[in-house]
């Protein structure tokens, strides 16, 4: 049967890009084949976060997956550091992902770029290896991401293609990386050429946002010179990510979406996407609040991490064994 596997890290404030990008549609893949989803609380790790402050995102991204509308008879949610295969095969594939290419991957780069090297952990830069490790405990065969992510996936596929001939072809299963055709990259509101993000607190729309403060941020979203409504990345980047939300929440397409608003203004034109916003995401955060102060994920959360660890150590024993640790059990 098909692995279907993707997590996010509970770091920040959940965005609405994180929610079209990926947390939406992990529930679609349910029908698909087998899932596991998971809160990747070692990669909050990779940059400094307060101890509580991650305790608290790891309960909410819980609660958040269930409101999602995950199931858990049919998705295997759980903990990463709950499973602690994933940090054992980290120990293994960190000899063969390199120096070199971990140095040109995006997301470091962008992450270390303020930073000065003696506070940049090993942890950052060796990102991919875990998200490898994550990756290929569960044999996945496809990994919904959003497009910021993509890298991370092949480099996955590299490592395991290295893995492979050096080792054998079943030593690990190549993944596929899925991204939506639209809503892969929903951008700031406050600056449309660049991605929304958990840290950009002026540009992004919280999961956790009250109603009234979500219409405000779209009502105030910079929209571009001129005034019709008709999708162009590069010259009117606000105007075509307002419409990307748009199509992705009532999965239509952008064509579609523009034919909808033509001969709105912009007053108009942003009324409407922060309604349809806050159609989605009021339901949500209520089930979300419901699910937290009901306690239900931990037992989810329990549950999950026992399946996944069985599924997890199986994959662990063929690497021991492949790259010749000794297996004093057999
Ligand atoms: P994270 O926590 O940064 O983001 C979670 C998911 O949200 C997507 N995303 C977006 N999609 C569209 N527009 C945006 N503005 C936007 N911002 C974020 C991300 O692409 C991602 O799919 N490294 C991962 C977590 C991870 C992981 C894994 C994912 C760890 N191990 C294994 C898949 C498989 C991350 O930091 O995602």
């Amino acid at each position: 049967m098909t692995r279907i596997l993707s997590g996010i890290k509970p770091t920040g404030n959940l965005t609405l890009g994180n929610y079209i990008g990926a947390l939406k549609h992990f529930k679609d893949f349910q029908e698909q084949g087998e899932v596991f989803i998971f809160i990747a609380d070692l990669h909050a790790l990779t940059l400094p976060i307060d101890p509580e402050v991650l305790r608290q995102n790891t309960r909410d991204l819980a609660a958040f997956y269930l409101a999602s509308g995950l199931d858990p008879e049919k998705t295997t949610i759980f903990v990463q550091s709950a499973v602690p295969q994933h940090a054992e095969l980290n120990a293994i594939l960190q000899n063969y992902l390199y120096m070199g290419e971990l140095s040109r991957m995006t997301q470091f780069k962008e992450k270390s770029a303020h930073m000065k090297d003696s506070a940049i952990g090993l942890g950052l830069f060796a990102y991919p290896v875990l998200m490898a490790s994550d990756i290929v405990l569960y044999d996945a065969d496809i990994v919904p991401v959003g497009e910021d992510q993509v890298q991370h996936v092949e480099i996955t596929r590299d490592l395991v293609n290295r893995m492979n001939k050096r080792y054998g072809e079943k030593t690990l299963v190549l993944p596929n990386y899925k991204i939506n055709k639209v809503g892969a990259r929903i951008m700031s509101l406050s600056d449309p050429t660049v991605k929304m993000s958990k840290s950009d607190p002026k540009g992004d729309i919280f999961l956790k946002d009250p109603v009234e403060v979500i219409r405000k941020k779209i009502m105030s979203a910079v929209t571009d010179s001129g005034s019709e409504i008709y999708y162009d990345k590069e010259n009117k980047p606000g105007v075509s990510n307002l419409l990307t939300i748009y199509a992705s929440l009532k999965e239509i397409s952008i064509e579609e979406a523009v034919a909808h608003f033509q001969g709105y203004r912009y007053g108009d034109f942003k009324k409407e996407i922060a309604q349809t916003v806050i159609d989605e995401l009021e339901p949500f955060q209520k089930r979300y609040q419901e699910i937290l102060a009901s306690g239900s994920y931990l037992e989810v959360l329990r549950k999950g991490a026992k399946k996944a660890s069985q599924i997890a150590e199986k994959t662990l024993k063929r690497v021991q064994n492949a790259v010749g640790l000794l297996d004093t059990d057999e």
